[in-house]
């Protein structure tokens, strides 16, 4: 176990890591990989260390997300851990009634519908965010020489919940509200980038060596709305964070349309979902842009052979862009065999770049 160092100012260093080197377009030999949602419920230390405790308490106990974070670490090997928390947390510290309920997502006690609502909405304090730094240091001294990327929910996805008051397919509340109370929908747009920033902010100053903006929902809007509607407010998540000089990754899921706009955003990465090959991703890109991704979920329940072919795909794909970590096109499905993303870490390791650019 290593101890981070830390800076004057309380801020921690992290280490210099493969991930970090990739994202920044310094492309290595072999792929770094990680995966959406690798702490979770297919994992029986998991279920074992969650047991009796509800899903925003856990992410509030500094000792247990840490230990939640470092588990799939320490099984499967992968190049990084993505902090145990969730996209709402920073909503349940400003104090909003939500809470996320097993097998449905975030619920919302009272659901944003006017003007009225949103101007209630309480303010994040930066000292409400301390389980959230403990968590981070304690996660980082365990991690040592392997980074950690700390994340935050973009602003359209948060705003989903917060108008639906619950997971929701279209997003039809709050896709009618940015065009029927634009003026309410800014306001509301400006409350989640300033919640989610500060949440960013505080997991990066405590020694988080990436970020990633999930806007998972983003798919369901056309490229119009988004940049006139949600691009702007995402990019001031990534403004709150751009002097910390951490490389920032911004995914969401049926993208495909959206990809250059969200790297406009002010991304360094763009996480691709599974339904654009990366080459082409790339292509979309102007292949100035390291991506992530985008082996396809579905087919980690497939027989080896098939996802093995799969993954050279997905490896070979992504051959041409400046920098490629590997990923899921989305989370870890919770009945996943988790001997099967050990197996897939490896498989991954050990495929060399033909010729390794640089
Ligand atoms: O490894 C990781 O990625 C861990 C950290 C993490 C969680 N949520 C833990 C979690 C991250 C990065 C998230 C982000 C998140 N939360 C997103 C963006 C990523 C994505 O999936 O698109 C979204 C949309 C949410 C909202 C949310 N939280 C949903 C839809 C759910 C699923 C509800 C369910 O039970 O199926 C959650 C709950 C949640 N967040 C779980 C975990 C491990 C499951 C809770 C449990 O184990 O009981």
């Amino acid at each position: 176990m290593t101890q981070s160092p830390h800076s004057a100012d309380g801020r921690t260093t992290p280490p210099d890591s493969a991930l970090v080197r990739e994202l920044r377009g310094q492309r290595g030999r072999t792929r770094p990989v990680w995966f959406m949602r690798q702490a979770g419920r297919s994992l029986p230390e998991y279920r074992e260390a969650r047991k009796g405790t509800g899903m925003l308490e856990a992410c509030l106990r500094p000792e247990l997300a840490a230990e939640i974070t470092v588990q799939p670490v320490r099984r499967h090997g992968v190049d990084a851990g993505i902090f145990f928390s969730d996209i709402v947390v920073p909503l349940k510290l400003a104090g909003v009634d939500v809470d996320i309920v097993a097998g449905v997502g975030p619920v919302l006690g009272a659901p944003i519908r006017t003007s009225a609502d949103i101007d209630a909405l309480p303010e994040l304090e930066d000292s409400a965010l301390e389980p959230i730094r403990e968590a981070v240091r304690l996660t980082v001294a365990e991690l040592g020489e392997t980074p950690l990327i700390g994340f935050a929910g973009a602003p359209f996805t948060l705003a989903a919940y917060m108008v639906e008051g619950r997971p929701s397919r279209d997003h039809l509340g709050p896709r009618a509200m940015m065009h029927s109370d634009p003026g309410a929908w800014r306001a509301l747009c400006e409350w989640t980038a300033r919640t989610s920033g500060a949440f960013l902010r505080a997991q990066l100053e405590a020694g988080a060596s990436a970020g990633q903006l999930f806007d998972s929902w983003a798919g369901s809007l056309g490229l119009a709305d988004y940049e006139e509607h949600v691009r702007p407010a995402s990019g001031s998540v990534f403004d709150a964070v751009r002097d910390l000089g951490r490389p920032l990754i911004h995914f969401g899921t049926g993208t495909s349309e959206l990809l250059a706009a969200m790297k406009d955003a002010g991304a360094d990465a763009v996480g691709v979902d599974y339904r654009l090959p990366l080459a082409e991703a790339n292509r979309r890109l102007g292949g100035s842009v390291p991506l992530q991704g985008n082996i396809d979920p579905a087919l980690l329940r497939a027989p080896w052979g098939v996802l093995e072919a799969h993954v050279r795909d997905v490896v070979a794909s992504g051959a041409q862009a400046p920098g490629h970590v590997v990923n899921l096109g989305h989370g870890v499905p919770p009945e996943t065999d988790p001997a099967v993303l050990t197996r897939l870490v490896e498989l991954i390791h050990s495929i060399e770049d033909d010729a390794p650019a640089g």
